[in-house]
């Protein structure tokens, strides 16, 4: 059936005004090899957007995001704004966006390329036993969204400053991010690890009590407890012991980049954030990198299997998500790569948009 979608774009900075208009191109070939048609709708957000109407998020984009069939973006931030106030700040806008379109759950998997695998810095026997595993992470909670401030001291300690952030989960946030990485677990391989730290922290010990609560609902799933720490090592020791992992915001934001890092291919991990409604929020993993920005050289794939994400998540569109990454697996196994993800089986290196160009010729051309 022919459809109609509409897209909320947000480039973003540094790289993102690269990359997203790859994975725009790539979505227009899919849209014309598969017959639908995709309505992109521009719109600004970060510190392009701070620098042009005052705001890290104007209303505006907001309004577009939220009549939208799913939202694509590139990255914000970059050393420019790293002196506005704290509510300005280009990644105020990305946490007001997320909150405001209700997307609590934000799904990033992390696979190993078979042909990328050199690129990983985890030694080669490590690596072998595979990693393929989605991070589950709670994302309009907690400490990112707690209650903050500044105390300045007054009497005998005059003149100092306190500083405070607070972690806060209530069940209901806990049960219902616990449901969709149980969900996610059923149609993977049925095992899950939830990470706290509930040797210390009061808010981990009601996540684990709500995350056992939840598993009952889940009898196939294998259930694991692990404290942050010894994730965080576990991940380096034994990666392929994980299948889906369930944080909190800010360990699954550690925990993730972490887990990104070891498949060696930061540049290649695309992300879903999503709530109760099928409209969702696709990003790269990786940042607005403004070291490398306007050279051509970013690797665009992330922000391709985003869009592939968009479509299988938020459209449904399965058969053509899978063409996306058919197409960026061919082109991979060509030896075509970015300066990023170089390896010994290199033929030939290419730029942002001769990537993209690429991956579209892949998809014109597969059967
Ligand atoms: C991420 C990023 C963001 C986060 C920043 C940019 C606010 O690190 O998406 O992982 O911490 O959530
Ligand atoms: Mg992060």
């Amino acid at each position: 059936m022919l459809m109609n979608y509409t897209i909320a774009v947000i480039a973003g900075d540094g790289v993102g005004v690269e990359i997203v208009p790859q994975a725009l191109r790539v979505l227009e070939t899919v849209g014309s090899r598969f017959g639908h048609t995709f309505d992109f709708k521009h719109v600004l957000m970060g510190g392009c957007a701070l620098d042009v109407t005052g705001s890290p998020l104007p209303q505006e984009t907001i309004d577009a995001c939220l009549a939208s069939d799913g939202v694509l973006l590139g990255a914000v931030g970059g050393p420019k704004w790293d002196n506005v106030p704290s509510d300005l700040r280009p990644e105020s806008g990305l946490l007001t966006l997320r909150s405001a379109m209700g997307l609590y759950a934000n799904i990033r998997p992390a696979i190993l390329f078979e042909p990328l695998k050199s690129a990983s810095p985890l030694r080669a026997d490590i690596v072998d036993q595979g990693i393929d595993m989605v991070i589950v992470r709670e994302l309009t909670g907690g400490i990112y969204f707690g209650k903050r401030g500044r105390i300045i001291g007054e009497g005998d300690s005059e003149g100092s400053v306190e500083a405070y952030d607070t972690e806060c989960y209530s069940e209901e946030e806990v049960r219902r991010i616990a449901n969709v990485a149980f969900q996610t677990a059923m149609i993977r391989g049925k095992k899950l690890t939830s990470i706290d730290k509930a040797n210390v922290l009061e808010s981990s010990r009601l996540w684990r009590e709500v995350t056992h609560e939840v598993a009952q609902d889940y009898p196939e799933v294998e259930v694991g407890d692990m404290l942050v720490d010894n994730a965080a090592m576990q991940l380096v020791r034994n990666p392929s012991q994980f299948d889906v992992i369930l944080a909190n915001n800010i360990f699954g934001d550690i925990l993730s980049d972490e887990a990104a890092m070891i498949t060696g291919s930061i540049g290649m991990l695309g992300s879903a954030s999503m709530g109760d409604t099928k409209r969702g929020l696709f990003e790269p993993i990786h940042g607005s990198a403004p070291d490398i920005a306007q050279r051509d050289i970013a690797n665009p794939i992330a922000t391709i299997l985003s869009a592939a994400m968009m479509l299988k998540y938020s459209f449904g569109l399965f058969e053509e998500s899978a063409s996306i990454e058919r197409a960026v697996d061919a082109v991979l196994a060509a030896g075509i790569r970015t300066c990023d993800i170089q390896d010994g089986s290199t033929t030939e290196t290419v730029g942002t948009n001769q990537m993209g160009e690429s991956i579209c010729k892949a998809i014109e051309t597969q059967r």
